[in-house]
């Protein structure tokens, strides 16, 4: 009986010791991402060096990028179902589609939309297509 006690808090602690990083790790803002058009989408561009721990030490609000997400603790990329997911060249002008995601100037969610805010202010932020898809 006592054993069994022992080997099931043991099983308890080594679930936490394991597990509790996973959970931690999942709702970490990585510090560099690499972004790249989604599966199955043809890139016309090079893939763009994002730094992401940049953006969150200069004091920006996750949920001002984040802005469809629940909480900023359960954060989904922006090319998923519901969100930024069609790549077509149909939907380069939907607020909803994959391209104004990150180009749109209407909205200060976008990379584009904010850098330009941003660049009118006096920052220096990248605003040319090259400065985010360098040529390869
Ligand atoms: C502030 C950064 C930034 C700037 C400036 C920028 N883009 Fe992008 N662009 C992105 C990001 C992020 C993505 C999504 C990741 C990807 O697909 O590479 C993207 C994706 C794209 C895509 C869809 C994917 C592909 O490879 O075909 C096209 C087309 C594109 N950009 C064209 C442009 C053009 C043209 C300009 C200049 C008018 C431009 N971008 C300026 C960040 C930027
Ligand atoms: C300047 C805009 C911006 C801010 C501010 C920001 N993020 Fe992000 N974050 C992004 C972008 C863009 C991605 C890449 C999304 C993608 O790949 O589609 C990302 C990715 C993530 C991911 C990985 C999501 C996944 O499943 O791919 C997590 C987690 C995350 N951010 C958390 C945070 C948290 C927490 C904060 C606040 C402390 C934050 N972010 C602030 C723009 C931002
Ligand atoms: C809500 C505003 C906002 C959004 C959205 C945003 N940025 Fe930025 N970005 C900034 C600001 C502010 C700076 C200047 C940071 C600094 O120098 O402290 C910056 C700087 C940068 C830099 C230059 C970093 C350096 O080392 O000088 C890159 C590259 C960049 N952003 C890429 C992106 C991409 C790609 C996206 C979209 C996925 C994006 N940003 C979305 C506000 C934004």
């Amino acid at each position: 009986m006592k054993k069994s006690l022992i080997i099931s808090l043991m099983v308890v602690a080594l679930v936490c010791v394991f597990a509790l990083p996973a959970v931690i790790a999942g709702n970490a803002a990585p510090d560099q991402i690499t972004m790249t058009a989604p599966e199955g989408a043809k890139a016309t561009k090079t893939a763009v060096d994002f730094p992401h721990k940049k953006h969150v030490d200069g004091g920006l609000d996750c949920m001002v990028c984040h802005h469809k997400s629940e909480s900023k603790d359960a954060i989904q990329s922006c090319a998923v179902e519901g969100c930024h997911v069609d790549a077509s060249k149909a939907a380069k002008k939907d607020p909803k589609g994959f391209y104004q995601a990150f180009h749109s100037k209407a909205s200060k969610a976008s990379c584009l939309g904010c850098h330009k805010a941003e660049k009118a202010a006096g920052k220096a932020v990248p605003v040319g297509c090259k400065d985010c898809h360098p040529k390869k």
